[in-house]
């Protein structure tokens, strides 16, 4: 790295450790609409509708933690707002931080040519057979060393925090061997550290079967599971387990096998289910009990009947359904069935290359029958509940983090009707301001 950049990096890196230590003092108020999306799990079906606004609203937050909500005639009663910073958010919509609980972010390269392709028609489970794809993504994540993926993954996180978000999950599965995957979570890990965004880790081991494993699938999850996992449970790289359960890439069987062998290694469960082609992986998300079943595009009524049943979270990603000009998921449905819907990016380099979450919100409201306050739901309080962080993130509740963000317009509803482009002008985490729009701060 040239002298100057380095010197840029270590600027970079040193601002944002100031950030991420300090657990800010803030009262936010004359809110037009304080959207809290109260509660402290997940909600299903019919209670996805309901996002618990307060008009002229308040927020206290105190060390980085919120201590009162309500309207801010009555609150400021209590308060005395020397000691704190203060924001006038009048003419104004508060809302809690995004979570986005399905992302890919930290990889090497790009694969910008493999979209012209699809462009031309090519499929993208054909690009990956040919050795690009995935694999593409593989090499270059093997070749890029942490400082790379440290300086890429931090300014995809600024790009993130600019949208609103304020926790998100991260995937490895661009290694698939012990050195690489690990690469990559301890990026997540030094990310978390330095970084405002606060990163949730999943290991993503079997994310595609690698050369060498060709035709000895069985193998490789041996591999995983007798290897890679236990080093990882170990030394606490990662909070979740997640698979690509896919026609070509993981049966139903390794992926039963990999998941029963990661609950007993003390993972939480996510799968890659139903992406493609229907193969029963959201059935086998019920079966195992895991937190969250991904994409969905292709999942069965019994397999939504059975999530909805056994209260796990449907995460829906309208982005690569978009990017890979597929049928979207039946969102309504789901909803109507009683499922708790969470809504994420998928963010990655090759299915859906976006971190943009007002693109998620217009394409969820114009093309999933989803409503915008079951759609806000799904970014907030239940995005939370699908990394099981419910009870700490996902709503403006007393005693959760000091996560908010204010809109430059007065209605949440503003955020998929401006087509697109993003509302947020301040995002505060933990109590700290660590985006403006206006004054350019963390941009
Ligand atoms: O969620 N489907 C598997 N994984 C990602 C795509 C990863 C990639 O193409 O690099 C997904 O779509
Ligand atoms: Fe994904």
């Amino acid at each position: 790295m040239k002298l100057e950049l380095l010197f840029t990096f270590c600027m970079r890196i040193s601002n944002l450790i100031k950030v991420k230590q300090m657990k800010g003092n803030i009262i936010i108020k004359n809110a037009s609409q304080l959207v809290t999306c109260s509660g402290f799990g997940a909600k299903h079906g019919s209670a996805m509708s309901d996002l618990h606004v307060i008009d002229d609203g308040a927020v206290v937050i105190e060390n980085g933690i919120i201590t009162a909500v309500g309207r801010t005639e009555k609150l400021l009663d209590r308060f005395n707002e020397a000691g704190f910073e203060t924001i006038d958010a009048t003419g104004k919509a508060v809302l809690p931080g995004f979570i986005d609980s399905h992302t890919h972010f930290v990889f090497g390269g790009y694969r910008v040519e493999e979209f012209s392709w699809r462009l031309s028609g090519e499929d993208y489970m054909e690009i990956m057979k040919r050795g690009g794809g995935i694999a593409a993504t593989v090499r270059a994540t093997r070749g890029a060393s942490r400082e790379e993926l440290i300086e890429s993954g931090s300014k995809r996180l600024d790009s993130m925090l600019s949208f609103g978000v304020t926790t998100v999950e991260g995937k490895s599965g661009y290694g698939l061997d012990d050195e690489t995957e690990i690469k990559q979570l301890e990026v997540m890990g030094e990310l978390d550290s330095l970084h405002p965004v606060d990163i949730v880790r999943t290991f993503l081991g079997a994310h595609a079967v690698p050369e060498d494993f060709q035709g000895r699938e069985d193998k490789f999850i041996d591999y995983m599971t007798d290897d890679i996992m236990p080093q990882v449970a170990n030394r606490s790289l990662a909070e979740f387990c997640d698979v690509f359960c896919e026609k070509g890439v993981f049966s139903i069987e390794q992926s039963r096998r990999l998941l029963i062998k990661a609950k007993e290694l003390g993972f939480k469960l996510k799968i890659h289910a139903d992406e493609i082609f229907p193969l029963g992986g959201t059935e086998l998300a019920a079966e195992l009990g895991a937190v969250s079943a991904d994409h969905l595009l292709h999942a069965s009524d019994r397999g939504i009947n059975e999530l909805s049943k056994e209260g796990i979270v449907a995460t829906l990603l309208p982005g690569t359904a978009f990017s890979l000009k597929e049928s979207y998921a039946r969102g309504r449905y789901i909803i109507d069935q009683g499922c708790a819907v969470a809504l994420a990016t998928d963010f990655n380099p090759g299915s859906c290359f976006t971190e943009s979450i007002p693109l998620i919100f217009v394409l969820t409201t114009l093309y999933m029958g989803i409503t915008i306050e079951e759609a806000v739901t799904a970014l907030t309080i239940n995005g939370a509940a699908a990394i099981d962080r419910a009870d700490k993130i996902g709503s403006i509740d007393v005693g959760k983090t000091g996560d908010v963000i204010i809109l430059e317009f007065p209605s949440y509803k503003f955020i998929p009707y401006h087509i697109g482009v993003s509302c947020v002008e301040k995002v505060i985490k933990n109590g700290n301001l660590v985006f403006d729009k206006e004054n350019k701060i963390g941009s």
